[in-house]
């Protein structure tokens, strides 16, 4: 049977209305950490959370440091299967470290879940999470979102950052993949 292309859709969430709320949840987060005795690791989940990250540490005025962490949901295609693998470790000791992971979108949750169980096994001070989009209608696991861009329906989208098979990523607005 032939299967329907792809094709980008409707535009969900423009580059300016992310822009617009990457500095709220800055100032956020500016605000929550503004005890903090050592700087903030930010812990970005590659490759998808790459241009918020981007975005969000240039909005961002606390001390931090910024490392990168890549996982594979294995399976393929739009669904996540439910087992997660590490690709790449972070380097930065995270042992009493204020820690915030970095995530593009939360889906089934299994992946921020993976990332929690694995991070939480350095012992760091605090680890929270913040995903610049979520989709809450998919989850399979419950999970702790400390902050949220936005909530989107159960629809597959591309764009500022996040990809179909490694395309779409660099477009600046978040739109609907349409027959994903
Ligand atoms: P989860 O483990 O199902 O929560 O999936 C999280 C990961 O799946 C994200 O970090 C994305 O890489 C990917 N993902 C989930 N939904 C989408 C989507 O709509 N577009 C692009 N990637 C997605
Ligand atoms: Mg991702």
């Amino acid at each position: 049977m032939a299967t329907s292309p792809l094709a980008l859709g409707e535009t969900l969430i423009t580059g300016e209305s992310i822009h617009r709320r990457v500095v709220e949840l800055a100032a956020e987060i500016d605000r929550a950490y503004s005890g903090a005795v050592q700087p903030v690791v930010l812990v970005c989940v590659l490759t998808g959370a790459l241009i918020f990250t981007a975005d969000l540490v240039r909005a961002l005025h606390m001390p931090m440091e910024i490392d990168c962490i890549a996982v594979r949901s294995y399976g393929g295609g739009t669904d996540s299967p439910g087992e997660v693998g590490l690709v790449k470790d972070i380097d930065t000791p995270l042992r009493d470290r204020d820690v915030l992971i970095v995530e593009d979108i939360v889906d089934s949750g299994y992946t921020v879940v993976f990332l929690v169980d694995h991070l939480k096994r350095m012992e760091p001070r605090s680890l929270r999470v913040v995903a610049l989009l979520d989709k809450p209608a998919r989850r399979a696991r419950p999970v702790s979102i400390d902050w949220r861009g936005f909530d989107i329906p159960d629809r597959f989208v591309v764009g500022y950052g996040l990809d179909h098979d490694g395309r779409h990523r660099n477009l600046p607005d978040i739109r609907v993949l349409d027959g994903a």
